[in-house]
């Protein structure tokens, strides 16, 4: 069974509320119309009424099931903005600013609904930057108790060779933090295994990847992944994970026989931790457009509750299927 049917099934089992600030996109509109008809989540879309009812007629779609909240005159502008003000008040931010802020960018609002528990997530970005929807999660929902870092991983299913490489690999962090530390490494390898385990019900196996194995080359860069691995150590975690190692050794296991005989994890990790940014970013989209994989994601983790971030030349299938899988890690957050 592909890895969309399996979210689809564990999404209507699970009935999560998630929010979509851009309502007055024709794709988000028509997304909702279908995550309605396929039972995955319950949506709320933020916009203009009239503009959404208008693009349902035209479009022949009916918004039935479609929760609409009119972002021109929103129902809780002033609990929110009292609590946004609240939340900001060490940057010094007061209820006025609060206010502008909800009523100017709609992520915001999304993010407070998701707060407030008036939602359980929130699926944005069709169109703003990645940054736009990231600070809105960052700055309001903020993180999960007990986790000081926000990162995001790439469902990766492979479409050709699963036989060597399984159906689907975890990639992280391609989208969040440019230039991570060691400690951050070690975070992301963490939240990676609990989203693998939350979100698909996949036992992580970890590599941290880098251009060194084992001590074939030093380097500064190549030290912040050793120091990872031994961060990792220190913190006792219950996953397989090794800690410098090169992509190939990683899921290559002739390789690995080669390159790192005693890893129990070498030739068959199934979550890749970059180290850093432009390699994740750089890595994923590579193994997307050559090697024909199909892409999920981003999906953020390390938030209170999921905030996720759809490509501007999104489809109406990727909001549909993004929203799937946040209500998935939306539940699985709750356990
Ligand atoms: N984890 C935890 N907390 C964080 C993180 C993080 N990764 N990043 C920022 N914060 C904290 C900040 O310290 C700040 O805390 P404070 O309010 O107590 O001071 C709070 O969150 C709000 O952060 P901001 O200052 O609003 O945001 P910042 O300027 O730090 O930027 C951002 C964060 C937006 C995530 C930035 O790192 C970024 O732009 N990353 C790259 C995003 C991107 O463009 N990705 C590539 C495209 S995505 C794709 O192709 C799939």
């Amino acid at each position: 069974m592909s890895f969309l049917v399996k979210i689809r099934e564990k999404a209507r089992e699970v009935q999560q509320t998630v929010v979509l600030p851009e309502g007055d996109d024709e794709r988000v509109v028509t997304a909702a119309a279908k995550i309605v008809s396929l039972g995955v989540a319950k949506p709320i879309v933020l916009g203009n009424r009239e503009t959404m009812e208008r693009i349902a007629t035209d479009l022949g779609i009916s918004l039935k099931g479609v929760e609409v909240i009119e972002t021109k005159n929103p129902p809780k502008l002033e609990p929110y903005a009292e609590k946004l003000a609240e939340l900001r008040a060490k940057k010094g931010m007061t209820v006025e600013q609060a206010r502008e802020i909800l009523l100017k960018d709609p992520n915001f609002y999304g993010a407070m609904m998701v707060k407030m528990g008036d939602a359980d997530a929130m699926v944005s970005g069709s169109n703003s930057p990645t940054a736009n929807v990231l600070r809105a999660g960052l700055q309001v929902v903020g993180t999960r108790k007990g986790i000081k870092t926000v990162s995001s991983v790439f469902v990766m299913e492979l479409t050709e060779r699963q036989e060597t490489y399984g159906d689907v690999l975890l990639f992280g962090d391609c989208s969040v933090i440019p230039v991570p530390t060691s400690e951050q490494l070690a975070d992301i390898a963490e939240a990676s295994v609990h989203t693998a385990q939350s979100v698909i019900g996949m036992q992580g196996r970890v590599a941290l990847l880098t251009f060194s194995t084992k001590g074939s080359a030093s380097h500064p860069d190549v030290d912040v992944v050793i120091e990872a691995g031994k961060i990792l150590e220190e913190r006792h975690v219950n996953f397989p994970f090794t800690a410098e190692i090169q992509a190939d050794a990683a899921i290559v296991k002739s390789v690995a026989r080669k390159k790192c005989p005693e890893s129990k994890v070498a030739g068959t990790a199934n979550i890749l931790i970059f180290p850093n940014l432009a390699a994740g970013n750089i890595g994923y989209k590579l193994v997307q457009r050559l090697a024909g994989a199909n892409a999920y994601g981003p999906l953020i983790q390390g938030l209170a509750a999921p905030i996720n971030d759809l490509s501007r030349g999104c489809s109406v299938d990727d909001i549909v299927n993004l929203v799937a899988i946040t209500a998935v890690q939306a539940a699985g957050n709750k356990k």
